[in-house]
């Protein structure tokens, strides 16, 4: 008899945005006159149009695919050299930071290098998240069976949550009890919050005394704008023993419909097998991508490419001041609202405290109905996120402005 992975119904409902997708749904098929209105501020998918430099690399791509001397076929699994080389020239060696052209494996999105990274694990780590995290973390170790049950907040038997809370800047602090696999996230999706070098720091001298490896999930390091605050874990000596860092082509260049990320895997940086022997990582993620993945589109590598050429970084630059733009505009409003409000200054999402007494969902509900905007409530990123709600500023300017006046019009 066939058998289905049991731990996929230990998960909530479903996955967070489309729920929201749903409750939107719902109301607007019940209220067409607002469905016209809606301003849609919850996943945090960009809306600007792909930059010059992209486009034109595209093209002459389609245009070498289309003649037999340049075609190309099956390209490296883990990425053309051409891009590898300028993810590891530019993000890394042009900032001092030590990675190899081939510690780089380019993948279709950072989401899934999260959760395919778990087939190159044992099963019986313990898995360390913040909370509020990015569901994807949890819920790819609940389908993996590294969890127990969910309660009713969504909290699972056997992970170790890190409180991100206001009183600790929504930083995770080290814990007290072991954690084998760390999944930090910074800049923070949800909070927006960033982490020092020092608080990176005590998290890669944990990690080190501890065997354990950090996850550092840095999809959002282009919207820093403070020379101070860390863009890679790598600036953090020491790490490249115990760190993997994702990072992605979705939310700088735009390419959330494109599809490009990739992720760094320093040869140094080894764990125990199930002998207690060490052995280094780089080989089986090289493995396992040459067995499941057959690479990015090589027109969609010439695209990333293109990012980091002149152009392409002026245009990038513009497009992070564009949402960023939004952000303060966005901040202000919230501000005048009389709410408490965190990130949206080194990150593209404002996390929000919302009035006393509503839940998340009720939050929500009450933007949604009340302002026909829709925001992501807070308790979908864990119980820590509970009675806050998110607004991105991945918008047009105009929606932006018009998300702030409908905000402090509404009775809160
Ligand atoms: C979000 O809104 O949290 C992100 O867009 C989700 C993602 O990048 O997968």
């Amino acid at each position: 008899m066939a058998r289905l992975n049991s731990n996929y119904f230990k998960l909530k409902a479903g996955y967070l945005f489309p729920e929201i997708g749903r409750r939107v749904k719902a109301f607007t098929d019940a209220n067409p006159a607002d469905a016209a209105r809606m301003i849609r501020c919850g996943i945090g998918d960009v809306t600007e149009p792909l930059p010059a430099a992209v486009r034109a690399a595209m093209h002459a791509a389609v245009d070498e695919m289309g003649a037999r001397e340049s075609f190309r076929g099956y390209g490296p699994e883990q990425g053309y050299e051409f891009l590898r080389r300028a993810i590891a020239e530019n993000d890394y060696r042009a900032r001092g930071i030590e990675v190899a052209d081939d510690e780089i494996f380019v993948s279709d999105g950072s989401k899934c290098d999260c959760g395919n990274i778990l087939d190159i694990f044992g099963h019986d780590n313990r898995i360390a998240v913040m909370d509020p995290v990015y569901p994807v973390y949890v819920d790819t170790n609940v389908m993996a069976g590294h969890t127990g049950a969910g309660d009713e907040a969504g909290l699972y038997d056997g992970l170790v949550y890190l409180p991100c809370t206001a009183e600790n800047g929504f930083v995770a602090t080290v814990p007290h009890e072991r954690a084998d696999i760390i999944y930090l996230c910074y800049p923070n999706n949800p909070t927006g919050a960033t982490a020092t070098r020092a608080q990176l720091a005590a998290w890669v001298d944990y990690a080190l005394a501890n065997d354990a490896v950090i996850l550092f999930d840095a999809a959002y390091e282009a919207y820093i704008g403070d020379p101070e605050i860390p863009h890679s874990i790598y600036e953090i000596p020491g790490a490249r023993k115990c760190a993997v860092e994702f990072r992605s082509f979705s939310k700088n260049g735009g390419f959330t419909g494109v599809r490009c990320a990739f992720t760094v895997v320093p040869k140094d940086l080894v764990c125990a097998d199930a002998s207690g022997e060490y052995r280094p990582l780089h080989p089986l993620w090289n493995r396992r991508f040459s067995t499941k993945f057959n690479g990015v589109g090589y027109v969609t590598q010439r695209a990333a490419e293109a990012l980091y050429s002149p152009g392409g970084k002026s245009e990038v630059a513009a497009l992070i001041g564009h949402y960023m733009g939004n952000a303060a505009i966005l901040l202000e409003a919230v501000r005048a609202c009389g709410l408490a409000v965190y990130g949206g200054t080194n990150a593209p999402y404002i996390w929000v405290r919302g009035p006393q007494g509503l839940t998340s969902w009720e939050i929500f509900d009450k933007v949604l109905t009340g302002a026909n905007v829709v925001v992501t409530p807070g308790s979908g990123f864990g119980p820590a996120g509970e009675g806050y709600f998110r607004i991105s500023s991945f918008n047009t300017r105009e929606n932006a402005l018009e998300v702030s006046a409908r905000l402090r019009a509404l009775a809160w």
